[in-house]
């Protein structure tokens, strides 16, 4: 067939059935993305005949004889489009997975569209801004500042990949063509529990194209955890590769290589399995129980399912619920929920002419994924190569090795270059999610308000495999109780196996579910005790000079390297205040509440975590910058390229930076835990000052100048009155034998922390459950701002997700432990119709541990929106949601047994 895409002709045929999305990508438009293929989130979106479609439901052949513009084909001669101009002006995007759909649409409007947005836009969704930033783009609101030299802390400036998202030229993990490359599909199980007695591949096998078959008897029998720490101790070492035992619905049970993604999945279907099927248990209480049955036997038959408990007390809380005047008891539950990064996990592996191993991959942690492949596969750690090209999101599902084992298995056994991308529903039905916790809060205090005693116990649902179960365990009985001056604090949790899919790292790690329980605790305590919410909290809350302490007796590391906390609660009481945001719907079935909540989380993981930089200076008297933490849409990059400019008192631009590659970057932990700021920014920061120091040392020898008169200053160095551009100054070195490099590494500790507060007022309708969200307000302190508008973004998005956590993502299992909603329009993540605005505010403050003054930015912020909604609802209805979500149908029909919900 013809088609003209971006003004060039082709004369080539589709492969029965595809789709006009893989068929562009084939041609080589990588600008079109895969975010669902179902029709679902508009990441695919590109223009046909000057209309813009979702080319994942157009038949390719339906677009014979057709004009097809993409992403790539919008900018003329050079010249960005208006709205790809907007974008890059009002930095709308974060990971940028989205931004080519987006912009697609967006270009497309006309006349009015642009005031309708909610309606306009339903066909794309952000998972990372929360929309704000995409509507400033839409509306022309310019964001991004200048790049003066010596003025980077503080500046507003855009992405140094920006023009590469918004013309589509940015490269994620499979936008590559890779000749001769097999395709790898997995057959997943449709039994929680179970025993594989014998897999037959003789019919699968026989399918054109399928090269190769793997089963658990082709693997090494080497036991590891997906979860990706420092200290790999934390995580139990329970998985395979591939098993003979199934523990949950998705499971891998074979994986076929094939010429073609359809001749794989043709053969999945085609391989017989017989299975042994085992009972099953998927609530974690009844997983507890004695004669349940057993997932894995690591603790032995005492500790059953339990892999990790975790118990503690500081003080006496008998004494403390003695001496209280009021005790509040209550259980809390918050549901399992999934990042939706809307790139997919994917990987690509093969071996380079160098006879190395490359793996091409989308992580949060390449350094990590590559010790695993290492341990698992046997391989001498020279022999392989890790690394990512941008990442289209990650918020903590990314920390997570689940795609790059099996690519490199089948490489290692064909020789061939294997990749593997996965569906939105292994998305759903095969990563990680957030753990679904039950957290019972028990809370004393005297008739003032006074905390004498807070209890927790919280039992978290891991699901089949462990990782991140006993860290995000820990974390729950974190922050949220450290946020409290108490003198009695005990916590008892319980992280249990059951045969439900594994939890894992997700933006808040822990914290946010028992951070929602204290949450709604408090203002339920603050009711008994007729205080307001503001006013119990401002009693209680930690400040400078307290003890940092939760329910562990040893000395913790966590310190205030600054405190904002007051600040936060100021604002956002204020803002409630003011009288702005919308009114409530008219009608008496309409009631209205504000809300607040905290949170407090540490900069972070409580075991190690350390990051390095390299920097050099150019010939050309720019720097090089190699930073070993991941991007992922956190907005690391610009800041880690802000920090080294303000050391060096020269322009961001002037610094080309690259990230996460074991071959070409230092050793980095990863990016998770609010770490990107604080380690590997650290790592920036000292890094830049090295080779400042080093730079003024050898021009100070140059010039016989005492160093204290010289300085870096833009493109030169000034010595008193003479002036000498860099790259005079990195000739003279370079002739003199001098190098102008450096590299520093910085390790995690003292950990600071970060506040957050969010402030909501909502209508609640007593006849449909809808909640409208009337204000949202929250006030973070994160101490120094690096770059203004990317902290509000990171807030923004973070907020934004909470909002979906809190009111409608959940993800629902049948019986047998199996999702039944796993497509992105049965479990719905916020759109832009669904997100408020939100009014961000920062505490004016500089942190003492953190580079320059700052900390971490964007994920604590969901922490506090969830109980803040929960206390709304509560302050509005009279009725206490104590579980998530708060979707209609509940609030429906809580408040119809509710006995007399408040008119
Ligand atoms: S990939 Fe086409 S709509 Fe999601
Ligand atoms: S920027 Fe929109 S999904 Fe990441």
């Amino acid at each position: 067939m013809n088609i003209t895409v971006n003004g060039k002709g082709f004369s080539t045929e589709p492969r029965p059935g595809q789709c006009l999305r893989t068929f562009l990508r084939q041609l080589g438009w990588f600008g079109v993305k895969k975010g669902c293929d179902q029709g679902d989130c508009g990441a695919c979106t590109v223009w046909m005949d000057g209309t813009p479609i979702h080319s994942c439901l157009m038949p390719a052949f339906r677009a014979a004889d057709t004009q097809v513009t993409t992403i790539e084909g919008l900018a003329v001669d050079g010249q960005l489009h208006p709205m790809q101009q907007a974008f890059l002006d009002a930095q709308a995007f974060q990971c940028g997975f989205c931004t080519a759909g987006m912009i697609m649409t967006a270009a497309s409007f006309t006349g009015e569209a642009k005031d309708e947005l909610p309606r306009v836009l339903k066909g794309n969704l952000c998972r990372c801004t929360g929309y704000r930033s995409i509507d400033d783009a839409i509306h022309g609101v310019v964001e991004a500042e200048e790049d003066v030299a010596g003025k980077a802390l503080g500046a507003s400036l855009n992405n140094p990949f920006g023009h590469a998202i918004v013309t589509g030229a940015a490269r994620y993990t499979l936008d590559i063509a890779m000749d001769n490359a097999l395709h790898l599909k997995v057959l997943r199980s449709p039994h929680p529990h179970a025993r594989i007695v014998k897999i037959n591949r003789e019919k699968a096998l026989a399918v054109p194209g399928v090269v190769a078959i793997f089963t658990w008897e082709d693997v090494p029998r080497r036991l590891y955890s997906t979860a990706t720490h420092e200290d790999h101790l934390v995580d139990p070492d329970d998985t395979y590769v591939l098993d003979d035992v199934i523990r949950f619905v998705g499971q891998r049970v074979a994986a076929v290589a094939a010429e073609t993604v359809g001749a794989a999945e043709a053969a999945c279907r085609l391989l017989e399995v017989e299975y042994e099927l085992l009972p099953a248990v998927f609530d974690p209480e009844l997983a507890m129980a004695p004669n349940a049955p057993i997932l894995h036997h690591k603790g032995g038959e005492a500790k059953g399912n339990i892999f990790v408990e975790i118990h503690g007390e500081n003080g006496s809380v008998e004494d403390g619920f003695k001496s209280a005047d009021v005790i509040h008891e209550k259980i809390y539950t918050t549901s399992r929920v999934q990042h939706v990064h809307l790139e997919t996990h994917g990987c690509l592996v093969w071996r380079g002419d160098d006879g190395r191993i490359h793996v091409r991959t989308s992580t949060q942690a390449p350094f990590l994924a590559k010790q695993k492949l290492v341990h698992i596969f046997g391989l001498f750690p020279g022999s392989i190569h890790v690394f990512t090209e941008r990442v289209g999101g990650g918020f903590g599902g990314k920390q997570e090795m689940i795609a790059e084992d099996l690519c490199l298995l089948a490489n290692l056994k064909t020789g061939r270059p294997v990749t593997w991308e996965f569906t939105r529903e292994e998305q759903f039905i095969a990563a990680s999610t957030r753990h679904q916790m039950t957290t019972r809060v028990k809370l004393g205090a005297r008739r003032d308000g006074t905390l004498t005693a807070i209890q927790f116990r919280v039992v978290s649902n891991t699901g089949a495999y462990g990782g991140h179960g006993g860290e995000t365990l820990a974390a729950s009985l974190g922050s949220p109780m450290t946020m409290y001056r108490c003198p009695n604090k005990k916590g008892d949790g319980y992280a249990v196996y059951t045969n439900m899919i594994p939890g894992g790292g997700f933006r808040g790690y822990g914290a946010s579910q028992s951070n929602f329980a204290i949450e709604c605790a408090m203002d339920d305590l603050a009711r008994l005790l007729g205080m307001g919410s503001f006013e119990i909290r401002r009693k209680n809350m930690i400040r400078p000079g307290d003890w940092m302490q939760s329910i562990w007796k040893e000395t913790s590391d966590i310190e205030f390297g600054s405190y904002g906390l007051d600040q936060c609660l100021d604002m956002v009481e204020q803002a409630l205040a003011s009288g702005r945001g919308a009114v409530k719907p008219t009608g008496e079935d309409w009631l209205e509440g504000t809300g607040i909540a905290l949170a407090m989380l540490e900069s972070g993981p409580p075991t190690e975590h350390r990051s390095g930089a390299d920097m050099r200076l150019e010939p050309d008297g720019s720097y090089h910058l190699a930073v070993g933490s991941t991007e992922m849409g956190n907005g690391s990059v610009t800041s880690h390229r802000q920090l080294a400019a303000a050391v060096l008192a020269t322009r961001a631009n002037r610094i080309a930076i690259i990230n996460a590659d074991t071959d070409l970057t230092p050793y980095d932990t990863g990016t998770f835990a609010s770490t990107g700021t604080v380690v590997a920014g650290q790592a920036v920061a000292l890094t830049a000052a090295a080779l400042r120091d080093n730079i003024i040392d050898f021009a100070s020898r140059h010039t016989e100048t005492p160093k204290s008169d010289c300085r870096v200053e833009g493109d030169a160095v000034v010595c008193k009155t003479r002036r000498i551009s860099l790259a005079e100054l990195y000739e003279a070195g370079t002739s003199a034998g001098h190098h102008f490099e450096a590299k520093r590494k910085a390790y995690l500790s003292p950990r600071t922390i970060a506040a957050n507060v969010q402030g909501v007022r909502v209508a609640v309708n007593r006849m449909t459950g809808e909640i409208q969200v009337l204000q949202s307000v929250h006030a973070a302190d994160i101490g120094k701002l690096i770059n203004p508008m990317q902290c509000r973004g990171q807030i923004d998005g973070s907020v934004a997700m909470g909002f979906g956590w809190a009111m409608y993502e959940k993800m629902v299992y049948n019986d047998n432990g199996a999702m039944v909603n796993p497509a992105l329009r049965n479990y719905r993540i916020p759109a832009f119709a669904d997100t408020p605005h939100t009014e961000v505010y920062f505490a004016d403050t500089y942190d003492t541990i953190g580079p320059l003054g700052a900390k971490a930015q964007g994920e604590c912020a969901i922490n506090p929106v969830a109980p803040a909604i929960s206390n709304a609802v509560a302050n509005a209805t009279g009725v206490r949601f104590a579980s998530l979500p708060l979707s209609p149908e509940r609030i429906f029909a809580e408040l119809g047994r509710a006995k007399a919900p408040r008119s």
